[in-house]
């Protein structure tokens, strides 16, 4: 008997790690060289040569990244939650990628810059959860269908 399976065709799945990744490396970096290799007189976050082209490298992953969970699509959504063993990871990732993409547009449009360092940080949290949520879903989802 065949086992019954959620799979996604493997260029997005692997399009989905990609973008996670590089979505990861370049805010990881723009940390790196906006706190890190700040000179140590100058406020932070600081305008190292490099913040600028990472925060746009990182801001057009975001939409790369949301375009690849809309090509996800009802059917993996439908199919997946019709098993009651995965939902509550599955909705562990979806909150994050909503709460990822809601913070990520409070950076445009956030008019009181107290609120910016609150927004920073829970964004990277939530930045930081999005690997472990990812890799829990897949996880939890595979152990279900394999035989
Ligand atoms: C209600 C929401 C969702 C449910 C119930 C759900 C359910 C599942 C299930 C059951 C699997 C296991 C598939 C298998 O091994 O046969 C799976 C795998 C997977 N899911 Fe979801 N999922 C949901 C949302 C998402 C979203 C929004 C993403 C986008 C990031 C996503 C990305 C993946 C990936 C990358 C895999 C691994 C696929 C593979 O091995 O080919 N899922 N999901
Ligand atoms: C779906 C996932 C994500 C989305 C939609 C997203 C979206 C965004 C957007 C739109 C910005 C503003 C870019 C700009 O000002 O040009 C931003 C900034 C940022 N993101 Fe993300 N992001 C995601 C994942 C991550 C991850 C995984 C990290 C790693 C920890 C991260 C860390 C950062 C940092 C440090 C900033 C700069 C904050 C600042 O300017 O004060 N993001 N993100």
């Amino acid at each position: 008997m065949s086992v019954p399976h959620n799979r996604l065709p493997p260029q997005l799945r692997t399009g989905i790690y990609a973008v996670v990744a590089a979505l990861l490396l370049s805010g990881l970096g723009w940390l790196l060289v906006a706190y890190a290799l700040a000179p140590a007189d100058e406020p932070t976050p600081a305008p190292h040569r490099w913040a600028g082209p990472l925060l746009a490298v990182h801001g057009s992953l975001a939409y790369a990244g949301l375009l690849l969970c809309a090509l996800v699509g009802q059917v993996h959504l439908r199919v997946g939650w019709r098993r009651p063993e995965v939902r509550r990871r599955a909705v562990l990732l979806v909150a994050t990628l909503l709460a990822l993409a809601l913070s990520g547009l409070g950076f445009y449009y956030a008019a009181d810059e107290e609120l910016l360092p609150w927004l920073r940080w829970s964004h990277v949290a939530l930045g930081l959860l999005l690997p472990v949520a990812l890799a829990l879903h897949v996880a939890r989802g595979r152990r279900m269908s394999r035989p």
